[in-house]
């Protein structure tokens, strides 16, 4: 049967149609919030990112997660959820572990950033790189990064007393058990599930037995 005359769009048309679709949608995720008509206000922002300065002019809703990536190039940190639920995005501020999807480029104005790139090199990887590579503690890779700066700052936790929820005596200085492991890298999920071979890693660059 022809139904040409009830359905009339072309291929043609519907590449076009197609096309502008996903123009529309690959705009940066800062603007893309912005309402018709409505300028964004920017700002510069100066973060000190592995240890070398770096400015850039944001829109202010930017977080420090698109700050990295999209105006940085900074890749190596990952947008998994954008929404603080899946760990991704973990980097060291100023030492302590955050996930950069939550925190605004412009409230990090002056901060140390580290990043994967800044842990180590090829040549030269820092222990807990090292750890992941020698107990596999990855297969995708793409929950790595956030998962090698939440496990580094975990440790940098543990010793300087901080406690968890997994702490049955909140006083106590904290003892990096299979719960406190469990409890501290919760926020950071594997979809390919390689847990058992991250949590080894950990241990061993803890100066345990894995
Ligand atoms: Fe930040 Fe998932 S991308 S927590
Ligand atoms: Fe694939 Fe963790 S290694 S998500």
């Amino acid at each position: 049967m022809d139904d040409s005359n009830s359905f009339p769009i072309s291929r043609r048309d519907l590449l076009v149609a197609g096309a502008s679709s996903i123009a529309s949608t690959a705009v940066p995720p800062a603007a893309a919030q912005a309402s018709a008509g409505e300028a964004p206000v920017l700002a510069r922002v100066t973060l000190q990112v592995n240890g070398t300065p770096r400015t850039v002019e944001v829109d202010t809703r930017t977080t420090l997660l698109d700050a990295l990536r999209e105006h940085m190039h900074l890749t190596g940190t990952k947008k998994g959820c954008d929404q603080g639920q899946c760990g991704a995005c973990t980097v060291l501020v100023n030492g302590r572990r955050i996930v950069s999807c939550l925190s605004l480029a412009v409230m990090n104005q002056g901060a140390q950033v580290t990043t994967i790139e800044g842990l180590g090199t090829p040549k030269a990887l820092h222990p807990m790189q090292a750890a992941f590579i020698k107990h596999d503690g990855y297969q995708c890779g793409y929950c790595t990064p956030g998962q090698i700066c939440s496990a580094i700052g975990v440790l940098d936790e543990i010793k300087r007393g901080v406690p968890s929820h997994a702490a049955a005596d909140i006083t106590a200085q904290p003892q990096l058990t299979g719960a406190e492991l469990r409890e501290r890298m919760s926020g950071n999920i594997c979809r390919c599930g390689a847990y058992s071979n991250i949590a080894e890693a950990i241990v061993e660059v803890a100066g345990g037995k894995a």
